[in-house]
């Protein structure tokens, strides 16, 4: 049995399969759409929100599978004192599969420990978020038609930002790809990244505090939201919150085939009239989310791709 914790649990191969299935649902989804007939997800939610917990559910629904859980902490049994270990240990009487998000870095590892279930990571504090990088790769794939080469700029939290620290782990085994860190002194990507990813396997980066300057070279632009919810005064958060916001002026500053990703939600920090620029993906990259969710159920049950016939499983 296998579970997703870290974006990294999948080799390099495994996700290019999993890219590659979830291409195959995006172009017709219609013929996935009882692959996991009897099959049931839980997602346990102990932190807020709307686009993993709903595309996980939409990815069951789609493949015919069956939903149940909890949106909150406060609804759950972990407000009378249950250990998450307790919990998932229920949930596998009860469930195929679990998606977990949890304010607690490592609360989705520790809760794999215990599963008779695979375990998916839907988000641990400020640590990582391995599906919305997975969401991120299909974006990237289908808009650059390629993974490697590329500069990609990520603006804004990347302090705290787990969509960031996972999608840098993630993208830096691939050829050619160079970093270009925009954020204010204080929400810097923390130092074990630069270390231990960036450092330890030579990976081009540069950190700047200018958007401006850095927009005219990037391929990618990944803006992000300050995470409000990991600060521990509102005074530096209402400081930092407007650091940068993307304008319809800027965009004029980037190459004409330029992909903006954004993990979504937006708070400030694109302005909405970039939503019309052809160059915006974030809308897309929020429906890509529910293909590789429904591509990760079928690999981690090992179910049977309707296009192939075949089994899709991990190695
Ligand atoms: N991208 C993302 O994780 O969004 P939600 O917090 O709404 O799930």
């Amino acid at each position: 049995m296998r579970h997703l914790i870290d974006p990294l649990d999948l080799s390099k191969a495994e996700a290019q399969s999993l890219l590659e299935l979830a291409m195959r649902i995006r172009q017709d989804p219609a013929a996935y759409q009882e692959v996991a007939t009897h099959k049931k997800l839980a997602t346990l939610f102990y932190e807020p929100s709307t686009r993993t917990r709903l595309s996980f559910e939409a990815a069951m629904l789609n493949l015919g599978g069956h939903v149940l859980g909890f949106p909150s902490d406060i609804v759950s049994s972990a407000t009378k004192g249950e250990s998450v270990a307790d919990t998932i240990r229920i949930i596998s009487c009860y469930a195929d599969i679990a998606a977990m998000r949890h304010p607690k870095e490592g609360a989705p590892l520790r809760a794999s420990r215990y599963s008779r279930i695979p375990v998916i990571n839907a988000g641990d504090g400020g640590h990582q978020h391995p599906t919305q990088t997975l969401t991120d790769l299909l974006t990237i794939l289908t808009r650059k038609g390629r993974l490697e080469n590329l500069t990609i700029g990520l603006c804004g939290d990347l302090k705290f930002g787990r969509t960031v620290h996972s999608l840098i782990k993630t993208m830096a085994r691939y050829e050619g790809v160079r970093f270009v860190l925009i954020s204010p002194e204080e929400l810097r990507v923390p130092d074990y990244i630069i270390k231990d990813v960036l450092q330890a396997n030579n990976i081009s980066y540069t950190e700047t505090h200018s958007l401006e300057d850095a927009m005219p070279e990037l391929d990618i632009l990944y803006m992000t939201r300050v995470q409000k919810e990991r600060f521990f005064n509102e005074e530096d958060y209402v400081r930092l919150k407007n650091s940068y916001i993307l304008t319809r002026e800027k965009m004029g500053l980037a190459k004409p085939d330029m992909a903006v990703l954004h993990p979504l939600p937006r708070v400030n920090e694109i302005a909405l009239d970039v939503d019309d620029d052809p160059r915006a993906a974030y809308f897309e990259q929020a429906q890509n989310g529910v293909y590789v969710r429904m591509a990760l159920i079928m690999m981690l049950l090992g179910l049977t791709d309707p296009k192939t016939g075949k089994e899709v499983s991990l190695c």
